[in-house]
């Protein structure tokens, strides 16, 4: 039996050079995995007799008793069976113990759901860090020093009833303290018990496609757009409709609204992700008319409205007009950090109610300490402060980023930067976007290619999407200079007639 299961490795001797450092398993647990692997394998075949007890405890060189427990564990797990005549394998279904080539595990021919093949990767995260990356904030200016002592206050008051199970919709202290921002802040209608925490602004699409629509039903999305909003859209079945994007935001034509009427209709208003167009006011009433007309719930997504940087603020669309059809989300990813999260979906009081027993079923709270902690960071006004720290750091970052294009990209047209953290850069057609991101990637710069958000490929979709909001302001000359070198090699052109015109826009067309 040894030939087939190998010698047991034994501790190391006192003195030994590692000191008895690595301890091997004990030796019935070896034993037993041992078997096991044998029996698996093939190794030691169905219906093979195993040596007394007695023999292999001698053969072996451990107690009988060890092996006793062994065989005893096996036969209770199906490995062997023990009758009067002993112990046998059993006859087990795995294709090695069957004798059979093993199957390769490379390929596995596994039936996925259908939704699982529309997803398509696009998305780099060890690189998020990188200058230039689009929707990382300021990391290294977060107030840790107010985060941590908020998160402390929660432990020292909230534990340990907090370790337990919280309200599916959220701790009510943070729900609370969401509303009074948002009606203050950007001008949303709603109190408290409207409000549903989730797991970042993500689970918040996800949330509305499972409140909302069922499989097969239509969403429109802006193309470009956000990918997020696709993905939600594919996990719930939903058929998507692209709707382009001009300077006033997502151009729906009226015709689509008779031919094409959606379920849900994903926006981002404040700040078009990703060419930075404001939606105006004239498009907001008319997609609230229409999405009323024909019965569609419009999701708002408000990912950087807190971050204005040009004339007055503009008001959510959710607080335009009374009981508008409309689903505002909302992220603590760019006012907070990412990883902490925590994102919310603000329902129409109605629906609220309403839904108020399927929310209780489908969510399971959590992250309690956490949203106690940014509750106490909001009311204390820490959070407001941040905030304004931000705006003024993303001001000064942006007017750097600006500077820079218009000095390395003259002909190129600059789109956004009304609110938020980035900027698109349209490019010239020689000029593959794709091609342009992999070469700055390996050079320690993370753009994003504008056409990766495009689900129609045009030739106004060719372009990089640029963050400043983690890049210091000094490093973002030079790493513009850097892209445009790249851009100049793909063009295959001299390197100085880059630098003439200053031909800029702030919107986009
Ligand atoms: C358009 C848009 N919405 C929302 C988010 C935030 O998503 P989450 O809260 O899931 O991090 C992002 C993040 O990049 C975004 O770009």
């Amino acid at each position: 039996m040894i030939e087939i299961i190998g010698p047991l490795a034994r501790p190391p001797e006192a003195g030994s050079a590692d000191g008895g450092a690595t301890k091997p398993a004990p030796l019935q647990k070896q034993l037993i995995e041992r078997l096991q692997q044998a029996i698996l394998t093939g190794r030691l075949a169905a219906g093979s007799l195993l040596p007394s007890s007695r023999l292999l405890a001698a053969e072996m060189g451990v107690s009988r008793n060890t092996v006793v427990i062994a065989y005893e564990h096996l036969a209770a797990v199906g490995y062997v069976v023990a009758d009067k005549k002993g112990t046998r394998v059993s006859p087990l279904s795995s294709p090695a113990a069957r004798g059979e080539a093993p199957v390769r595990s490379a390929a596995p021919d596994v039936a996925y759901a259908a939704r699982v093949a529309q997803f398509a990767a696009t998305r780099t995260h060890a690189d998020n860090t990188f200058p230039l990356t689009p929707g990382t904030p300021a990391l290294d200016r977060f107030p840790l020093g107010a985060w941590r002592r908020a998160l402390e206050r929660s432990m020292d008051r909230a534990l340990p009833l907090a370790l337990g199970y919280g309200t599916p919709a959220g701790e009510p202290a943070l729900r609370d303290a969401i509303a009074a921002h948002l009606r203050m802040a950007r001008g949303v209608r709603c109190d408290g018990a409207q409000v549903v925490i989730t797991e970042g602004a993500q689970e918040a699409l996800n949330l509305c496609v499972r409140l909302f629509t069922n499989p097969g039903d239509l969403a429109w999305v802006e193309d470009p757009g956000y990918r997020g909003a696709k993905a939600a859209f594919n996990l719930g079945d939903l058929r998507t409709l692209p709707m382009p994007v001009d300077a006033e935001g997502m151009a729906a034509p009226a015709s689509a609204w008779l031919a094409q009427p959606p379920k849900l209709i994903y926006t981002s208003p404040a700040h078009q992700y990703p060419t930075g167009a404001v939606l105006s006011v004239a498009r907001r009433l008319e997609l609230i008319a229409q999405a009323r007309r024909c019965g569609a719930w419009l999701i708002e997504d408000d990912y950087d409205g807190e971050f204005r940087h040009t004339g007055e603020p503009i008001a959510s669309m959710q607080g335009l007009v009374d009981d508008a059809p409309v689903l505002y989300v909302g992220s603590f990813s760019k006012t907070m950090f990412p990883a902490l999260r925590i994102g919310f979906v603000v329902l129409p009081r109605a629906i609220a109610e309403h839904t108020a027993v399927a929310l209780q079923e489908m969510l399971r709270g959590g992250h309690r300490l956490e949203q106690l902690a940014l509750a106490h960071f909001i009311d204390s006004g820490e959070f407001g402060r941040h905030l304004g720290r931000m705006r003024r750091l993303y001001r000064e970052r942006q007017q750097a980023l600006r500077d820079a294009l218009t000095a390395h990209f003259a002909r190129a047209r600059i789109l956004g930067g009304d609110c938020g953290m980035h900027l698109t850069l349209r490019l010239p057609a020689q000029v593959a976007d794709r091609t342009l991101v992999e070469r700055a990637l390996a050079k320690g710069l993370n753009p994003r290619a504008l056409s990766g958000f495009a689900l129609q490929q045009r030739v106004e979709t060719n372009g990089l999407v640029i963050g400043y909001g983690n890049t210091p302001a000094e490093r973002l000359a030079p790493a513009v200079d850097a892209l445009a070198t790249l851009a100049r090699e793909l063009e295959g052109k001299p390197r100085r007639a880059l630098k003439h015109g200053s031909k800029t826009a702030s919107t986009a067309a």
